[in-house]
């Protein structure tokens, strides 16, 4: 009998696909960004394959050899991707057939594109997060530099973004380093938790073959095969965890973006990013724009959007594989490259941004800055925290009415509002006294920020 259709799974078709059709249900154009782990994986199953004697010497040689051409023609841009063999992994077996013949065709036993493709994309996306804890780490071993170069420089800290207290800078760059962190922990473990090997779970019910699952599983560098073959073949749970720690993360990175976006204008003059991370107007001469920060703190956009174009792609699905999960693979390899391409960016530009360290200190003295420290003072004299706060609060409002600094009033002047207050209140209305007081776990004080940093080098290093 003669084939009525030429693909792969044609055998039960009495006409061929609608040329729209074939080219709506393709995947190739995007898929084959998993060539390499699918030539990696078909390799293990291959050997399993062997070990087990479904495949003799001879045909495992083959394959082997086959695929290794294969994985060649594909690095070096080489391979011919065809859109009518659907998918990346039809366009591998289909070359390897045609390149060694016969034993291609048996390299399937056992197994689905459904355990194949969960495979793939595991194996893809494992190694892509090890790469963004790589990056991460460089990330944050470039804040504990510049947290240490500007260990005592002093800058105003806001909450409602209205100066609240002097702050280090050093340990602003800290609070960077413990978001970073916790981002590094989440991707870690998602990366652990996604460990576990679809291959064997074949279509949806495993398979009749005796396949050594263990032995693929340890050849993958994956912990276990998966438990549940419906499981195995229709989780996507850690693309979408993947994207919602990316979530996060670009969360964090736009709080970054935000915050060098302020810093760096005219208006706020704390610091000036690397003139090759900014771009002019094309209209007007003064302009130097913060467009690496602006772009991250945009991109936080697409990412969140994948993510919920992930959560909703597999809301309500049915178990097992549906071919809806084709749909996964664009927001999660965009999701991948724009976390990777932010976090290179900040990686580089933020260690070498400079900090102008007298406006920060200048800026520090307005805003009353110390009008807490003049509290606890107080406290320390004896006076109860609300009598002090309402005390403080009558000097603040008559500095403002005289238009100066509390470091700028005289003795006599404080003493109006309050006789206990003496001439050592000038160490507390300082900024130094103001950071230097702040010598507790995580506090600001120089001094702490200069442990705190040597104890996130050794976290970072273990
Ligand atoms: N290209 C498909 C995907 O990305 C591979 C699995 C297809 N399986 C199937 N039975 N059509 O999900």
């Amino acid at each position: 009998m003669t084939k009525k259709d030429s693909r792969m799974w044609g055998g039960r078709f009495n006409e061929p696909t609608d040329a729209f059709v074939e080219a709506f249900t393709a995947s190739v154009e995007f898929d084959q960004r998993l060539a390499l782990v699918d030539i990696q994986g078909s390799l293990a199953h291959a050997k399993m394959l062997h070990k087990i004697g479904v495949l003799d010497d001879a045909e495992h040689e083959s394959i082997t050899r086959g695929m290794a051409q294969i994985s060649e023609e594909v690095s070096n841009g080489r391979f011919d991707w065809s859109v009518s063999l659907e998918d990346v992994h039809m366009n591998i077996e289909a070359r390897l057939t045609e390149l060694i013949g016969e034993a291609g065709k048996k390299l399937h036993t056992g197994r689905s594109r459904n355990d194949q493709v969960a495979t793939d994309i595991r194996l893809y996306l494992r190694a892509e997060i090890g790469a963004c804890l790589t990056q991460i780490r460089t990330f944050q071993q470039g804040l504990l530099d510049l947290a240490e170069r500007e260990a005592e420089t002093i800058m105003p800290g806001f909450t409602h973004l209205q100066v609240a207290q002097p702050i280090t800078f050093g340990h602003h760059m800290l609070a960077w380093f413990e978001m970073l962190e916790r981002d590094h922990g989440r991707l870690k473990d998602c990366q652990q938790r996604m460990n576990s090997m679809p291959l064997g779970a074949a279509a949806l019910a495993g398979t009749s073959y005796a396949l050594d699952r263990d032995y693929t599983a340890e050849l993958l560098g994956f912990d276990a095969p998966a438990r549940n073959s419906l499981d195995a073949v229709s989780d996507r749970d850690f693309a979408i965890e993947f994207c919602a720690t990316a979530a996060i993360c670009m969360t964090h990175l736009s709080r970054m973006a935000e915050e060098l976006v302020l810093w760096s204008t005219a208006q706020f003059n704390f610091i000036q990013l690397p003139d090759r991370y900014c771009t002019g107007s094309s209209i007007m001469p003064q302009k130097k724009n913060p467009d690496v920060p602006e772009l991250v703190r945009g991109k936080s956009g697409r990412v969140f959007g994948h993510l919920m174009s992930l959560l909703t792609l597999m809301k309500s699905q049915p178990l097992a594989y549906n071919k809806d999960n084709q749909e996964d693979k664009e927001p999660l390899f965009d999701v991948l490259d724009t976390l990777r391409g932010c976090l290179r960016a900040f990686a580089d530009m933020v260690p070498k941004l400079s900090v102008n360290r007298e406006v920060m200190y200048a800026s520090a003295k307005q805003g009353y800055a110390t009008a807490t420290d003049l509290a606890d003072y107080l406290v320390n004299k004896g006076l109860a925290f609300r009598d002090a706060h309402e005390v403080v609060g009558s000097v603040v409002a008559y500095a403002i009415d005289k238009g100066k600094d509390l470091s700028d009033c005289k003795l006599q002047e404080l003493q109006a509002f309050e006789r206990r207050i003496e001439a050592d209140v000038f160490d507390v209305l300082s900024l130094e006294g103001s950071v230097n007081a702040r010598n507790v776990i995580g506090g600001t004080a120089p001094k702490q920020v200069k442990i705190q940093i040597a104890a996130c080098r050794k976290l970072i290093t273990d």
